[in-house]
């Protein structure tokens, strides 16, 4: 995903962007304060909004290749079982019972397949939101803030399934998250945004630990995280 000279204006805010790669097949953290234009950013990527003006490059990924995992779970009025399989059925695709049941074991869903998607618990729908994006086998996967919201096992869970996804298989992760030190125990690249722009970008060693921008270090002061002594 190549954006080259990104120009998105929302009520009094702007999104600015001269140039922000994502390099197919890492996992990307993308992080900054409030307000600073991350969900937008996921937004363009995703194609829920258009930009004003400037350049989208998906390299060669379609949009039925990408998902977006949204703060707010959309789950629709039925089963968990139909929520899981809807992305499976848009696409024309067979769900496999056996691949199902194994998703929804590992993340304790398995006795609510049955159950209105609605009546999950809110960690619940995060994770099926999860397996959701998933199933298709998609190509490129934005999680605006899931993680932020999970117990520490599921947020365990979830970094697992990650990594292991990466292994297997790798595709592109855009992160969001304030949770900074799932951040740097996942990603590959980091990107930091402040009042529309995208700031700097690094390792996650060289973007949280060793900060150049002053923006980045005031950032990483003002929120308190420890990354311990390494
Ligand atoms: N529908 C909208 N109309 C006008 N302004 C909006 C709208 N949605 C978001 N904004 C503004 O865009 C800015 C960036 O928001 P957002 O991308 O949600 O930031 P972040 O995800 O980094 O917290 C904010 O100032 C927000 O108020
Ligand atoms: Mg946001």
């Amino acid at each position: 995903m190549k954006i080259r000279n990104l120009v998105l204006h929302r009520g009094s805010f702007t999104l600015d962007l001269p140039a922000v790669d994502f390099v197919p097949g890492l996992v990307h953290g993308l992080i900054g304060p409030n307000g600073s234009g991350k969900t937008t950013l996921a937004g363009v990527i995703a194609g829920i909004l258009v930009p004003d003006s400037g350049n989208i490059d998906p390299e060669g990924l379609g949009p039925r290749e990408m998902t977006m995992m949204t703060q707010q779970p959309y789950l629709m009025h039925t089963t968990v079982r139909k929520n899981l399989i809807y992305p499976l059925q848009l696409r024309g695709i067979a769900p496999d019972e056996t691949k199902i049941r194994a998703m929804a074991a590992r993340f304790g869903l398995e006795q609510k397949l049955e159950q209105s998607a609605r009546t999950l618990s809110s960690g619940e729908q995060q994770k099926l939101s999860f397996l959701r994006a998933l199933i298709f086998e998609p190509k490129l996967i934005v999680v605006d803030e899931t993680l932020s919201n999970l117990d520490p096992d599921s947020a365990s869970l979830f970094m697992e399934t990650i990594r292991e996804h990466q292994r297997k298989t790798p595709v592109t992760w855009i992160i969001i998250s304030h949770q900074l030190v799932q951040i740097r125990a996942i990603c590959d690249r980091v990107h930091f945004m402040e009042g529309g722009r995208h700031l700097a970008e690094g390792t996650p060693e060289e973007l949280l630990l060793h900060p150049e921008v002053p923006a980045v270090r005031e950032f990483l002061a003002s929120t308190e995280v420890s990354f311990g002594s390494s």
